[in-house]
Protein backbone atom coordinates (compact mmCIF):
# COMPACT_ATOMS: atom_id res chain seq x y z
CA UNK A 1 0.00 0.00 0.00
CA UNK A 2 1.48 3.15 -1.02
CA UNK A 3 0.92 5.47 1.83
CA UNK A 4 2.04 9.31 2.28
CA UNK A 5 2.67 10.37 5.65
CA UNK A 6 3.74 13.78 7.28
CA UNK A 7 7.03 13.55 9.10
CA UNK A 8 7.28 15.64 12.18
CA UNK A 9 10.32 18.23 13.28
CA UNK A 10 10.63 19.84 16.15
CA UNK A 11 12.92 23.26 15.54
CA UNK A 12 13.98 26.07 17.58
CA UNK A 13 13.64 29.23 15.32
CA UNK A 14 12.34 32.82 15.94
CA UNK A 15 8.50 32.91 14.64
CA UNK A 16 9.43 36.07 12.34
CA UNK A 17 11.62 33.29 10.47
CA UNK A 18 9.16 30.70 10.37
CA UNK A 19 8.48 30.43 6.37
CA UNK A 20 5.49 28.34 6.05
CA UNK A 21 1.80 28.21 4.57
CA UNK A 22 0.63 28.50 8.22
CA UNK A 23 1.44 29.12 11.80
CA UNK A 24 -0.58 27.48 14.51
CA UNK A 25 -1.11 29.70 17.72
CA UNK A 26 -3.13 28.26 21.13
CA UNK A 27 -5.03 30.50 23.21
CA UNK A 28 -6.81 30.41 25.81
CA UNK A 29 -10.03 32.40 26.84
CA UNK A 30 -9.77 35.71 28.07
CA UNK A 31 -6.20 35.33 27.69
CA UNK A 32 -5.25 37.75 25.11
CA UNK A 33 -2.25 39.72 26.35
CA UNK A 34 0.57 38.54 23.99
CA UNK A 35 4.14 38.38 24.89
CA UNK A 36 7.24 37.28 23.82
CA UNK A 37 7.47 35.58 20.33
CA UNK A 38 3.60 36.30 19.46
CA UNK A 39 3.67 39.99 20.29
CA UNK A 40 6.90 39.97 18.03
CA UNK A 41 5.26 38.28 15.29
CA UNK A 42 2.54 40.67 15.64
CA UNK A 43 4.87 43.85 15.89
CA UNK A 44 6.32 42.88 12.40
CA UNK A 45 3.10 42.19 11.01
CA UNK A 46 1.53 45.52 11.51
CA UNK A 47 -0.86 43.93 14.68
CA UNK A 48 -2.53 41.79 12.28
CA UNK A 49 -3.20 39.30 15.31
CA UNK A 50 -3.71 42.05 17.86
CA UNK A 51 -6.65 43.77 15.83
CA UNK A 52 -7.95 40.99 14.76
CA UNK A 53 -8.52 40.23 18.62
CA UNK A 54 -9.63 43.02 19.55
CA UNK A 55 -12.54 43.44 17.01
CA UNK A 56 -13.98 40.46 18.94
CA UNK A 57 -13.67 38.02 15.71
CA UNK A 58 -11.84 35.38 18.23
CA UNK A 59 -12.95 34.27 21.95
CA UNK A 60 -10.63 31.55 22.30
CA UNK A 61 -13.30 29.01 22.86
CA UNK A 62 -12.57 25.19 22.97
CA UNK A 63 -13.13 24.02 19.25
CA UNK A 64 -13.37 27.66 17.54
CA UNK A 65 -10.62 28.11 14.77
CA UNK A 66 -9.68 31.39 12.73
CA UNK A 67 -7.75 32.27 9.83
CA UNK A 68 -5.57 35.33 9.52
CA UNK A 69 -4.17 35.78 6.12
CA UNK A 70 -0.81 37.79 5.96
CA UNK A 71 1.01 38.95 3.43
CA UNK A 72 4.10 38.08 4.89
CA UNK A 73 6.26 34.93 4.99
CA UNK A 74 3.98 32.70 7.06
CA UNK A 75 1.00 33.19 4.84
CA UNK A 76 -2.25 32.44 7.31
CA UNK A 77 -1.72 32.60 11.12
CA UNK A 78 -4.44 30.15 12.62
CA UNK A 79 -5.86 30.96 16.14
CA UNK A 80 -6.85 27.86 17.59
CA UNK A 81 -8.79 28.38 20.91
CA UNK A 82 -8.38 26.15 23.90
CA UNK A 83 -11.23 27.27 26.13
CA UNK A 84 -10.69 28.59 29.74
CA UNK A 85 -6.99 27.69 30.87
CA UNK A 86 -8.38 25.48 34.03
CA UNK A 87 -10.06 23.44 32.02
CA UNK A 88 -7.45 22.56 29.58
CA UNK A 89 -6.04 18.73 29.22
CA UNK A 90 -4.60 16.40 26.39
CA UNK A 91 -8.61 15.54 25.12
CA UNK A 92 -8.66 19.27 24.19
CA UNK A 93 -5.03 19.56 22.61
CA UNK A 94 -4.72 16.47 20.51
CA UNK A 95 -8.80 17.10 19.23
CA UNK A 96 -7.40 20.41 18.59
CA UNK A 97 -4.65 19.77 16.51
CA UNK A 98 -5.88 16.72 14.77
CA UNK A 99 -8.86 18.52 13.79
CA UNK A 100 -6.87 21.82 12.56
CA UNK A 101 -4.30 19.03 10.91
CA UNK A 102 -7.59 18.13 9.01
CA UNK A 103 -8.82 21.05 7.90
CA UNK A 104 -5.84 22.66 6.90
CA UNK A 105 -4.99 19.28 4.84
CA UNK A 106 -8.17 19.76 3.55
CA UNK A 107 -7.68 23.70 2.34
CA UNK A 108 -4.99 22.69 0.50
CA UNK A 109 -2.07 23.29 2.63
CA UNK A 110 0.97 20.63 2.45
CA UNK A 111 2.78 21.70 5.34
CA UNK A 112 2.53 23.88 8.72
CA UNK A 113 4.01 25.05 11.76
CA UNK A 114 2.55 25.13 15.61
CA UNK A 115 4.22 27.33 18.20
CA UNK A 116 4.54 24.84 20.91
CA UNK A 117 4.36 27.67 24.13
CA UNK A 118 0.97 28.73 22.96
CA UNK A 119 -0.18 25.07 23.82
CA UNK A 120 0.84 24.54 27.28
CA UNK A 121 -0.68 26.34 30.38
CA UNK A 122 2.20 25.39 32.55
CA UNK A 123 0.76 22.51 33.85
CA UNK A 124 3.00 20.49 31.13
CA UNK A 125 6.38 19.36 30.18
CA UNK A 126 6.70 20.51 26.48
CA UNK A 127 8.40 16.69 26.07
CA UNK A 128 4.37 15.41 26.74
CA UNK A 129 3.08 18.08 24.29
CA UNK A 130 5.32 17.45 21.59
CA UNK A 131 4.34 13.20 21.72
CA UNK A 132 0.74 14.38 21.96
CA UNK A 133 0.97 16.78 19.02
CA UNK A 134 2.88 14.32 16.72
CA UNK A 135 0.74 11.56 17.40
CA UNK A 136 -2.91 13.14 17.02
CA UNK A 137 -2.03 15.02 13.87
CA UNK A 138 -0.94 12.00 12.05
CA UNK A 139 -3.66 10.29 13.50
CA UNK A 140 -5.89 12.72 12.58
CA UNK A 141 -4.36 13.40 8.97
CA UNK A 142 -4.96 9.66 8.08
CA UNK A 143 -6.86 8.71 5.01
CA UNK A 144 -7.67 5.32 3.20
CA UNK A 145 -7.92 5.73 -0.19
CA UNK A 146 -6.49 2.25 -1.41
CA UNK A 147 -9.53 1.45 -3.27
CA UNK A 148 -10.52 5.11 -5.12
CA UNK A 149 -9.43 5.17 -8.45
CA UNK A 150 -10.98 8.31 -9.71
CA UNK A 151 -8.91 11.61 -8.87
CA UNK A 152 -6.38 9.73 -7.09
CA UNK A 153 -3.72 12.59 -7.97
CA UNK A 154 -6.37 15.24 -6.44
CA UNK A 155 -5.86 13.67 -2.86
CA UNK A 156 -4.32 16.40 -0.33
CA UNK A 157 -1.39 15.33 2.02
CA UNK A 158 0.29 17.13 4.48
CA UNK A 159 3.85 16.23 4.25
CA UNK A 160 5.91 18.24 7.10
CA UNK A 161 4.31 19.73 10.08
CA UNK A 162 7.02 21.76 12.28
CA UNK A 163 6.73 22.16 15.87
CA UNK A 164 8.17 25.33 16.90
CA UNK A 165 10.08 25.60 20.42
CA UNK A 166 12.06 28.08 21.91
CA UNK A 167 14.08 25.76 23.90
CA UNK A 168 17.39 23.86 23.45
CA UNK A 169 15.66 20.82 24.68
CA UNK A 170 15.78 17.67 22.20
CA UNK A 171 12.40 16.18 21.21
CA UNK A 172 13.77 13.41 19.14
CA UNK A 173 12.38 10.47 21.68
CA UNK A 174 9.34 11.93 21.94
CA UNK A 175 8.70 12.56 17.78
CA UNK A 176 9.70 8.96 17.32
CA UNK A 177 7.97 7.37 20.13
CA UNK A 178 4.87 9.37 18.64
CA UNK A 179 5.57 7.96 14.84
CA UNK A 180 6.22 4.59 15.68
CA UNK A 181 2.81 4.38 17.55
CA UNK A 182 0.69 6.42 14.85
CA UNK A 183 2.38 4.47 12.37
CA UNK A 184 0.79 1.26 14.32
CA UNK A 185 -2.51 2.98 14.88
CA UNK A 186 -3.05 3.87 11.00
CA UNK A 187 -1.92 -0.16 9.52
CA UNK A 188 -3.79 -1.36 11.70
CA UNK A 189 -6.72 0.73 10.19
CA UNK A 190 -5.60 0.42 7.19
CA UNK A 191 -5.84 -3.36 7.49
CA UNK A 192 -8.99 -3.46 9.04
CA UNK A 193 -10.79 -1.23 6.35
CA UNK A 194 -10.02 -3.47 4.16
CA UNK A 195 -12.59 -5.10 2.24
CA UNK A 196 -12.83 -8.98 3.59
CA UNK A 197 -12.98 -10.20 -0.17
CA UNK A 198 -9.18 -9.69 -0.03
CA UNK A 199 -7.99 -9.27 3.96
CA UNK A 200 -8.47 -13.52 4.30
CA UNK A 201 -7.11 -15.42 6.76
CA UNK A 202 -4.56 -16.36 4.39
CA UNK A 203 -3.73 -12.79 3.67
CA UNK A 204 -3.38 -11.36 7.20
CA UNK A 205 -0.85 -13.90 7.90
CA UNK A 206 1.54 -13.50 5.05
CA UNK A 207 1.45 -9.94 5.96
CA UNK A 208 2.41 -10.77 9.49
CA UNK A 209 5.32 -13.06 8.17
CA UNK A 210 6.51 -10.61 6.12
CA UNK A 211 6.54 -7.88 8.69
CA UNK A 212 7.76 -10.35 11.35
CA UNK A 213 10.92 -10.40 8.31
CA UNK A 214 11.10 -7.69 8.25
CA UNK A 215 11.75 -6.81 11.97
CA UNK A 216 14.02 -9.53 12.83
CA UNK A 217 10.65 -11.35 15.16
CA UNK A 218 10.28 -14.95 15.53
CA UNK A 219 7.10 -16.28 13.39
CA UNK A 220 5.14 -19.73 12.93
CA UNK A 221 2.05 -19.96 10.84
CA UNK A 222 0.17 -23.13 11.21
CA UNK A 223 -2.05 -24.09 8.64
CA UNK A 224 -5.53 -25.98 9.00
CA UNK A 225 -3.69 -29.32 8.72
CA UNK A 226 -1.59 -28.02 11.50
CA UNK A 227 -4.27 -26.47 13.26
CA UNK A 228 -6.49 -29.81 13.41
CA UNK A 229 -3.25 -31.80 14.68
CA UNK A 230 -3.09 -29.61 17.73
CA UNK A 231 -6.53 -30.00 18.29
CA UNK A 232 -8.07 -26.74 18.80
CA UNK A 233 -11.74 -27.88 18.59
CA UNK A 234 -12.97 -24.72 18.89
CA UNK A 235 -11.37 -22.81 16.43
CA UNK A 236 -11.71 -25.36 13.71
CA UNK A 237 -15.04 -25.33 14.39
CA UNK A 238 -15.54 -22.03 13.89
CA UNK A 239 -13.62 -21.81 10.61
CA UNK A 240 -14.76 -25.40 8.99
CA UNK A 241 -17.49 -23.53 7.22
CA UNK A 242 -15.04 -21.64 5.16
CA UNK A 243 -13.01 -21.85 1.65
CA UNK A 244 -11.11 -19.01 3.27
CA UNK A 245 -9.01 -21.67 5.24
CA UNK A 246 -7.71 -20.61 8.84
CA UNK A 247 -4.01 -19.73 10.21
CA UNK A 248 -2.78 -19.70 13.56
CA UNK A 249 0.14 -16.88 13.98
CA UNK A 250 2.58 -16.89 16.73
CA UNK A 251 5.11 -13.65 16.52
CA UNK A 252 7.69 -13.40 19.44
CA UNK A 253 9.78 -10.61 20.32
CA UNK A 254 12.71 -10.68 22.72
CA UNK A 255 13.83 -7.06 24.07
CA UNK A 256 14.89 -8.54 27.36
CA UNK A 257 16.28 -11.67 29.08
CA UNK A 258 15.34 -14.49 27.56
CA UNK A 259 14.72 -16.15 30.73
CA UNK A 260 12.29 -13.44 31.75
CA UNK A 261 8.58 -14.29 31.06
CA UNK A 262 6.74 -13.24 27.87
CA UNK A 263 3.99 -10.61 28.09
CA UNK A 264 1.12 -12.46 25.47
CA UNK A 265 -1.42 -10.43 23.66
CA UNK A 266 -3.72 -12.34 22.18
CA UNK A 267 -5.76 -10.96 18.97
CA UNK A 268 -9.30 -12.03 17.61
CA UNK A 269 -9.10 -11.73 13.94
CA UNK A 270 -12.27 -13.02 12.21
CA UNK A 271 -11.50 -11.70 8.31
CA UNK A 272 -15.63 -11.90 8.24
CA UNK A 273 -18.36 -12.94 10.36
CA UNK A 274 -22.11 -13.53 8.47
CA UNK A 275 -22.86 -14.96 12.26
CA UNK A 276 -22.80 -18.68 10.86
CA UNK A 277 -25.66 -20.80 10.51
CA UNK A 278 -27.22 -17.99 13.23
CA UNK A 279 -26.86 -15.80 10.31
CA UNK A 280 -26.54 -12.01 10.99
CA UNK A 281 -29.64 -10.17 9.40
CA UNK A 282 -29.44 -6.99 7.41
CA UNK A 283 -27.63 -4.29 8.77
CA UNK A 284 -26.43 -6.13 11.45
CA UNK A 285 -24.29 -8.42 9.02
CA UNK A 286 -22.48 -4.91 7.83
CA UNK A 287 -19.10 -4.12 8.74
CA UNK A 288 -18.43 -7.48 9.91
CA UNK A 289 -14.71 -7.11 8.26
CA UNK A 290 -13.97 -5.15 11.08
CA UNK A 291 -14.15 -8.35 13.31
CA UNK A 292 -10.45 -8.88 12.80
CA UNK A 293 -9.66 -5.37 14.32
CA UNK A 294 -7.73 -7.20 17.85
CA UNK A 295 -5.50 -9.03 15.50
CA UNK A 296 -4.46 -6.19 13.16
CA UNK A 297 -3.78 -4.24 17.04
CA UNK A 298 -1.89 -7.36 18.33
CA UNK A 299 0.76 -7.56 15.41
CA UNK A 300 1.28 -3.38 14.96
CA UNK A 301 1.87 -3.79 19.08
CA UNK A 302 4.40 -6.45 18.35
CA UNK A 303 6.06 -4.43 15.19
CA UNK A 304 6.05 -1.17 17.25
CA UNK A 305 7.57 -2.67 20.40
CA UNK A 306 10.26 -4.16 18.13
CA UNK A 307 11.26 -0.75 16.29
CA UNK A 308 10.74 0.63 19.57
CA UNK A 309 12.99 -1.72 21.32
CA UNK A 310 11.73 -1.64 24.42
CA UNK A 311 13.12 -3.83 27.02
CA UNK A 312 10.31 -6.54 26.83
CA UNK A 313 9.31 -10.39 25.60
CA UNK A 314 6.68 -10.55 23.99
CA UNK A 315 4.66 -12.84 21.96
CA UNK A 316 1.67 -12.34 19.83
CA UNK A 317 -0.59 -14.85 19.09
CA UNK A 318 -3.45 -14.51 16.50
CA UNK A 319 -6.47 -17.30 15.28
CA UNK A 320 -7.19 -16.11 11.74
CA UNK A 321 -10.40 -17.59 10.26
CA UNK A 322 -13.73 -16.24 9.04
CA UNK A 323 -17.15 -17.21 10.31
CA UNK A 324 -19.30 -18.19 7.46
CA UNK A 325 -22.71 -20.04 6.55
CA UNK A 326 -22.70 -23.55 4.79
CA UNK A 327 -23.11 -26.80 4.48
CA UNK A 328 -19.62 -27.88 6.44
CA UNK A 329 -20.55 -24.83 9.00
CA UNK A 330 -20.51 -26.22 12.75
CA UNK A 331 -24.15 -25.77 13.86
CA UNK A 332 -26.19 -25.24 17.32
CA UNK A 333 -26.13 -27.78 19.37
CA UNK A 334 -22.76 -29.22 18.24
CA UNK A 335 -20.17 -29.73 20.58
CA UNK A 336 -16.39 -28.94 20.62
CA UNK A 337 -13.48 -29.88 22.23
CA UNK A 338 -11.40 -27.30 22.71
CA UNK A 339 -7.44 -27.07 23.16
CA UNK A 340 -7.27 -27.47 27.11
CA UNK A 341 -9.33 -30.37 26.20
CA UNK A 342 -12.50 -28.90 27.68
CA UNK A 343 -15.90 -29.65 25.82
CA UNK A 344 -18.49 -27.10 24.35
CA UNK A 345 -22.24 -26.90 23.93
CA UNK A 346 -22.55 -24.29 21.07
CA UNK A 347 -25.82 -22.96 20.94
CA UNK A 348 -25.38 -19.65 18.80
CA UNK A 349 -22.88 -19.62 16.05
CA UNK A 350 -22.20 -16.23 16.24
CA UNK A 351 -20.60 -16.70 19.46
CA UNK A 352 -17.80 -17.63 17.32
CA UNK A 353 -15.32 -15.05 18.86
CA UNK A 354 -15.33 -16.59 22.29
CA UNK A 355 -14.19 -20.34 20.74
CA UNK A 356 -11.52 -19.09 18.27
CA UNK A 357 -10.04 -17.06 21.43
CA UNK A 358 -10.84 -20.24 23.94
CA UNK A 359 -8.34 -21.94 21.81
CA UNK A 360 -5.45 -18.96 21.66
CA UNK A 361 -5.87 -18.04 25.33
CA UNK A 362 -4.53 -21.48 26.12
CA UNK A 363 -2.01 -21.79 23.41
CA UNK A 364 -0.42 -18.43 24.80
CA UNK A 365 -1.08 -19.99 28.56
CA UNK A 366 1.35 -22.85 27.69
CA UNK A 367 4.27 -20.62 27.36
CA UNK A 368 3.71 -19.57 31.40
CA UNK A 369 3.35 -15.53 30.46
CA UNK A 370 4.00 -12.98 33.04
CA UNK A 371 0.04 -11.93 31.32
CA UNK A 372 -1.91 -12.53 29.28
CA UNK A 373 -3.79 -9.50 27.20
CA UNK A 374 -6.77 -10.38 24.78
CA UNK A 375 -8.34 -7.76 22.41
CA UNK A 376 -11.28 -8.91 20.70
CA UNK A 377 -14.56 -7.64 18.93
CA UNK A 378 -16.37 -9.88 21.22
CA UNK A 379 -19.89 -8.15 21.59
CA UNK A 380 -22.80 -6.20 20.17
CA UNK A 381 -23.20 -5.50 23.65
CA UNK A 382 -20.64 -2.98 24.74
CA UNK A 383 -22.44 -0.57 22.45
CA UNK A 384 -25.09 -0.81 25.01
CA UNK A 385 -22.36 -0.74 27.61
CA UNK A 386 -20.93 2.01 27.21
CA UNK A 387 -21.25 3.54 23.94
CA UNK A 388 -18.41 4.82 21.27
CA UNK A 389 -16.91 6.61 24.15
CA UNK A 390 -15.26 3.92 25.92
CA UNK A 391 -13.57 0.50 26.03
CA UNK A 392 -14.93 -1.97 28.52
CA UNK A 393 -12.34 -4.38 30.28
CA UNK A 394 -12.68 -7.12 32.82
CA UNK A 395 -9.22 -8.86 35.00
CA UNK A 396 -8.42 -11.49 36.56
CA UNK A 397 -5.68 -9.39 38.52
CA UNK A 398 -5.57 -6.49 40.29
CA UNK A 399 -1.86 -5.20 39.36
CA UNK A 400 -2.73 -5.70 36.14
CA UNK A 401 -6.01 -4.14 35.92
CA UNK A 402 -3.91 -1.01 37.60
CA UNK A 403 -2.15 -1.22 34.70
CA UNK A 404 -4.70 -0.37 32.07
CA UNK A 405 -6.42 2.33 33.86
CA UNK A 406 -2.51 4.07 34.23
CA UNK A 407 -2.07 3.27 30.11
CA UNK A 408 -5.47 4.43 29.71
CA UNK A 409 -5.34 7.71 30.96
CA UNK A 410 -1.89 8.43 29.08
CA UNK A 411 -2.76 7.06 26.05
CA UNK A 412 -6.31 8.86 26.26
CA UNK A 413 -7.92 5.63 24.84
CA UNK A 414 -10.97 5.60 27.40
CA UNK A 415 -11.42 1.94 29.00
CA UNK A 416 -13.80 0.92 32.21
CA UNK A 417 -13.35 -1.50 34.13
CA UNK A 418 -16.38 -4.55 34.81
CA UNK A 419 -16.75 -7.25 37.11
CA UNK A 420 -15.63 -10.70 36.67
CA UNK A 421 -17.51 -12.70 39.70
CA UNK A 422 -18.19 -16.28 40.12
CA UNK A 423 -22.21 -15.43 40.01
CA UNK A 424 -22.03 -14.85 36.23
CA UNK A 425 -20.72 -18.23 35.79
CA UNK A 426 -24.10 -20.33 36.36
CA UNK A 427 -25.41 -18.92 33.12
CA UNK A 428 -22.61 -21.02 30.81
CA UNK A 429 -23.54 -23.93 32.87
CA UNK A 430 -24.43 -26.80 29.64
CA UNK A 431 -26.94 -30.30 30.33
CA UNK A 432 -24.25 -31.51 27.85
CA UNK A 433 -20.53 -30.14 27.80
CA UNK A 434 -18.61 -29.14 30.34
CA UNK A 435 -19.96 -25.50 29.31
CA UNK A 436 -21.98 -23.61 26.71
CA UNK A 437 -21.23 -20.61 24.65
CA UNK A 438 -23.55 -18.35 25.57
CA UNK A 439 -26.18 -17.54 28.24
CA UNK A 440 -29.73 -17.75 26.11
CA UNK A 441 -30.91 -15.28 28.67
CA UNK A 442 -28.84 -12.51 26.92
CA UNK A 443 -27.82 -11.09 30.14
CA UNK A 444 -24.86 -9.51 31.01
CA UNK A 445 -23.43 -9.63 27.16
CA UNK A 446 -19.41 -8.63 28.01
CA UNK A 447 -19.25 -9.81 31.17
CA UNK A 448 -20.38 -13.29 30.02
CA UNK A 449 -18.18 -13.09 26.91
CA UNK A 450 -15.14 -13.22 29.34
CA UNK A 451 -16.33 -15.13 31.81
CA UNK A 452 -16.62 -17.77 29.04
CA UNK A 453 -12.79 -17.06 28.17
CA UNK A 454 -11.89 -16.99 32.20
CA UNK A 455 -11.72 -20.86 31.93
CA UNK A 456 -8.81 -21.07 29.23
CA UNK A 457 -6.12 -19.20 30.64
CA UNK A 458 -5.47 -21.05 33.25
CA UNK A 459 -3.58 -19.29 36.38
CA UNK A 460 -2.20 -16.14 34.71
CA UNK A 461 -3.17 -12.90 35.40
CA UNK A 462 -5.11 -11.86 33.04
CA UNK A 463 -7.34 -9.27 31.04
CA UNK A 464 -9.45 -9.03 28.26
CA UNK A 465 -10.23 -5.64 26.40
CA UNK A 466 -13.85 -5.57 24.41
CA UNK A 467 -13.33 -3.24 21.36
CA UNK A 468 -16.48 -4.57 19.72
CA UNK A 469 -18.14 -0.71 19.83
CA UNK A 470 -15.02 1.39 19.52
CA UNK A 471 -12.88 -0.83 17.36
CA UNK A 472 -15.12 1.54 14.19
CA UNK A 473 -16.13 5.11 14.01
CA UNK A 474 -18.73 6.53 12.46
CA UNK A 475 -17.75 10.00 13.24
CA UNK A 476 -14.72 12.09 11.80
CA UNK A 477 -13.75 14.08 15.11
CA UNK A 478 -10.27 14.63 16.21
CA UNK A 479 -8.19 11.69 16.22
CA UNK A 480 -11.18 9.47 14.88
CA UNK A 481 -11.29 9.47 11.25
CA UNK A 482 -14.69 7.45 10.16
CA UNK A 483 -13.78 3.66 9.81
CA UNK A 484 -11.31 1.68 11.54
CA UNK A 485 -10.09 3.25 14.55
CA UNK A 486 -6.84 1.24 15.67
CA UNK A 487 -8.22 0.67 19.01
CA UNK A 488 -5.69 -0.56 21.43
CA UNK A 489 -3.02 0.45 19.68
CA UNK A 490 -1.89 3.57 21.71
CA UNK A 491 -3.59 2.02 24.96
CA UNK A 492 -0.95 -1.65 24.84
CA UNK A 493 1.82 0.83 23.81
CA UNK A 494 1.30 2.77 26.91
CA UNK A 495 1.13 -0.14 29.01
CA UNK A 496 4.32 -1.99 27.29
CA UNK A 497 6.33 1.19 27.24
CA UNK A 498 5.95 1.25 30.90
CA UNK A 499 6.19 -2.18 31.81
CA UNK A 500 8.01 -3.65 34.89
N1 LIG B 1 -18.15 -9.94 16.15
C1 LIG B 1 -19.35 -10.01 16.90
C2 LIG B 1 -19.48 -8.85 17.87
C3 LIG B 1 -19.90 -7.55 17.26
C4 LIG B 1 -21.21 -7.35 16.89
C5 LIG B 1 -18.99 -6.54 17.11
C6 LIG B 1 -21.60 -6.15 16.35
C7 LIG B 1 -19.38 -5.32 16.57
C8 LIG B 1 -20.69 -5.12 16.20
C9 LIG B 1 -19.42 -11.29 17.69
O1 LIG B 1 -18.86 -12.39 17.07
C10 LIG B 1 -20.86 -11.59 17.89
O2 LIG B 1 -21.55 -11.83 16.92
N2 LIG B 1 -21.31 -11.60 19.15
C11 LIG B 1 -22.65 -11.86 19.47
C12 LIG B 1 -22.65 -12.70 20.73
C13 LIG B 1 -24.02 -13.21 21.09
C14 LIG B 1 -24.47 -14.25 20.08
C15 LIG B 1 -23.94 -13.83 22.47
C16 LIG B 1 -23.38 -10.54 19.70
O3 LIG B 1 -22.78 -9.64 20.29
O4 LIG B 1 -24.49 -10.40 19.22
MN1 LIG C 1 -20.27 -13.34 15.77
ZN1 LIG D 1 -17.39 -12.00 15.70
Amino acid sequence: MEKIAASVKALKIELNKVKDNALLVGFFKNKFTLSGEIKKLDNESSNIISSYIKNNKFKGENGEVKNIYSNKSIKNIVLAGLGEEEKYNFDILTNTTADISKKLRDNGTESFSIFLSSFNNGNFKDEELVEKITLSSLMGLYKFTEYKTKDKDKIEYINQITIITDSDKNFDKEIKYASVVADAVNKTRDFVNTPPNIATPQYVANYAKELAKKNNLKCTIFDEKQIKKMNMGCFIGVAQGSINKPRFVVIGYNGSEKSKKPIAIVGKGVTFDSGGLNLKPYPYILNMKDDKGGALASIHVIEACAKLKLPINLIVVTPLCENMIDASSFRPDDVLTAYNGMTVEIKNTDAEGRLILADALSYAAKSKPEAIIDIATLTGASMVTLGYVATPFLASDEKLSEKIKIASKKSLEKVWELPLWPEFEENLKSDVADIKNISEEGDAGVIIGATFLKNFVNDAPWVHIDIGTTVWSKVDKGVLVKGATGATVRLMMEMLREWR
